[in-house]
């Protein structure tokens, strides 16, 4: 999740205002940041790795000419945060200036094509090849117009995009476009401004006009046009008048970052699922390889690794030890050699415990790989290979997009290791690879269908003084998360572990009335699951399940339940049963009167031991 930002103005200069609205989007990324205007006919760019006010203080980027220019914040996916890397990008002759917040997914394929045409590339980004794809079209076809050059190359481009691009061919306008990325225009008596966020020119006007999937817009001193990208039609689309305020624009009128990142699950979740294929096959070989797999984290980010011990053994017949980094030392560190590999998952790439257990692998000549939501994080710098999870900067302190991007990445690499070494079938495969595709739509399933009954169930319980968070085979590592969710945000003491280590101690807590939370996807634990169940109510415990819908016997033995879409395969079901417990978490800590986003005591990276 980049910010992009151009404006085009009837008088003054645009860097000071592009420099300012970057500023105000700088929540959607801040490892790089540039700018781009054009003065009489000819680009000025300022640009380098860092946040904002580094490189202001270092670049000025308040003084860059003329009326019009465009500007980025960056949150790297592809190429490291280097000031290569850091957007505005050029095609070959420098005339032609793009910034971009998406993924180009066919990236690899038009960057060969346009080499082999003697394009030179700069940057190892994807969004520098919308550059030079443009310049093609043109040598191509000299007689186009710049919008009609942009509008042709679009149509060779998959993935997500909001593009900004400005050109000295036409240098009075800006030409931008959108597909998924989001992107929104203001307009004042100054000029008008394209954004990837209402907060960035909120604080100049409150004038906005949506851009939505599929349309391009062409930016001018005088105002704004919309068409139709896939036929050029125009488009008539009248501003609208915001009524948020600065602070709440900033969350996209959600009243707090943890919703909204819940929220965002759709997006992230389809994000992940245009990883890099050459970094997803780089980790598999990798683990392919191995003799014995640590997987590595704290917290959260330790949740997905045990689930991925699921995935891994289930589908890749690959054993997975799964520590906690706080004791990896202690409990693994003699052990480890260079037989051994090591996955460190962290949404930050700065946790302490896991830079120290990774460090203290590294010494034995481990193998070092990881998984991060923070390209150019310490973790990135430490490890032979990493990838990232792209779910854009979460601020929220509890991790929610990016532990499902995160259960998302896993499991493509365990489904990719399970094809390598012939370990499932083809038929399975399908199913799997048909069924990852759907989870951004089930999540926006659950999030539509259950919000407001998760809501009733959160007012229900908020006063229990504990909570029992219960699963069997890969949805104990579900019930954890929920656990560690309720726990952190709305301080009430929750205990989870196997269902099947109730009867071995926990059981005896269990009095009437006492909520325990229930993980139940339909696989092969539910049966006996169903026999945990009995066990609790008989005991007066209240049954919150969450089922897959219809689930009619559950349904029959649960005091609550919440559905999520039926039909999951097992090995992907906590990312789909993961969003229920996030709600559950974040509106019972809205009941009790705390704030989800700032949890006492808890910081969002933990960089101390
Ligand atoms: C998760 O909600 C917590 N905020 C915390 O447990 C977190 O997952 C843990 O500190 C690990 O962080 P990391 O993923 O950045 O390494």
């Amino acid at each position: 999740m980049c910010g992009i930002f151009g404006c085009v103005l009837k008088e003054g200069n645009a860097a000071p205002l592009i420099h300012a609205s970057l500023k105000r989007l700088e929540y959607r990324g801040y490892d790089s940041v540039g700018i781009a205007t054009i003065s009489e006919g000819k680009i000025y760019i300022k640009k380098d790795q860092g946040k904002i006010d580094d490189v202001h203080k270092i670049l000025n980027l308040d003084d860059l000419p003329g009326n019009i220019g465009i500007g980025h914040t960056r949150w790297a996916t592809h190429g490291a945060p280097l000031k290569v890397n850091a957007h505005p990008h050029t095609d070959c002759t420098g005339e032609i200036v793009v910034v971009h917040n998406g993924i180009i997914e066919n990236f690899i394929e038009l960057k060969n094509e346009l080499q082999n045409l003697g394009h030179n590339f700069v940057s190892k980004t994807d969004t520098e090849v919308m550059a030079h794809l443009i310049e093609e079209t043109l040598k191509q076809n000299p007689k186009l117009t710049f919008t009609q050059a942009v509008l042709d190359s679009l149509k060779r481009v998959e993935g997500s995009y909001a593009f900004a691009i400005i050109s000295t061919r036409e240098p009075d306008k800006i030409v931008c476009a959108r597909n998924e990325s989001p992107l929104v225009l203001g307009i004042n008596h100054q000029g008008v401004f394209c954004a990837s966020d209402i907060p960035a020119f909120l604080a100049i006007t409150n004038k906005a006009v949506m851009v939505n999937n599929g349309e391009l817009a062409i930016l001018t001193a005088q105002g704004y046009e919309i068409r139709k990208i896939s036929d050029n039609t125009p488009i008539t689309r009248e501003p609208i008048t915001i009524e948020w305020t600065p602070e709440m624009a900033v969350k996209q009128g959600y009243p707090h970052f943890m919703i909204k990142e819940i929220h965002e699950q759709p997006e992230t979740l389809r994000n992940t699922l245009r990883m890099q294929e050459h970094y997803l096959d780089l980790l598999t070989t990798f683990l392919d390889r191995a003799n014995e797999v640590f997987l590595v984290a704290c917290g959260t980010s330790y949740h997905a690794c045990l689930a991925a011990s699921y995935m891994f053994s289930k589908l890749a017949f690959l054993p997975t030890f799964p520590v906690y980094a706080s004791e990896f030392v202690e409990q693994c560190g003699k052990s480890v050699s260079i037989d051994s590999t090591i996955l460190a998952v962290s949404q930050s790439g700065e946790t302490a415990d896991t830079i120290a257990a990774v460090t203290c692998a590294q010494q034995r000549a481990a193998t070092i790989l990881s998984l991060t939501n923070v390209i150019g994080s310490t973790l990135t710098r430490i490890s032979r290979v990493y990838i990232g999870t792209q779910a854009g900067p979460e601020i929220g302190v509890a991790a929610t997009k990016t532990f499902t991007s995160q259960l998302s990445v896993l499991a493509q690499l365990a489904l990719k290791l399970a094809k390598k070494r012939g370990k499932v079938s083809q038929d399975e495969i399908d199913s799997l690879e048909e069924n990852l595709q759907k989870l951004p739509d089930l999540a926006e399933t659950i999030v539509n269908t259950q919000e407001e009954k998760i809501k009733q169930i959160a007012k229900k319980y908020a006063d229990s003084k504990v909570f029992f968070f219960l699963g069997r085979g890969i949805s104990t590592a579900t019930a954890f998360e929920g656990r560690l969710k309720l726990m952190e945000i709305a301080y009430i003491p929750s205990i989870a572990f196997p269902a099947g280590e109730s009867k071995h101690g926990p059981i005896s807590l269990v009095e009437n009335g006492f909520p325990v939370v229930f993980v139940c996807p339909k696989d092969e634990c539910h049966k006996t699951l169903i026999g945990n169940i009995m066990e609790m109510k008989a005991r007066g415990a209240h049954i919150i399940a969450v089922i897959e819908e219809g689930d009619q016997e559950i349904k029959g033995l649960a005091d609550d339940y919440i559905e999520v879409p039926k039909g999951i395969p097992s090995v992907l079901s906590p990312i789909p049963f993961a969003v229920p417990l996030q709600l559950l978490a974040y509106y019972t800590a809205l009941e009790k009167g705390f704030n989800p986003d700032m949890p006492r005591n808890l910081a969002k990276s933990v960089t101390v031991k």
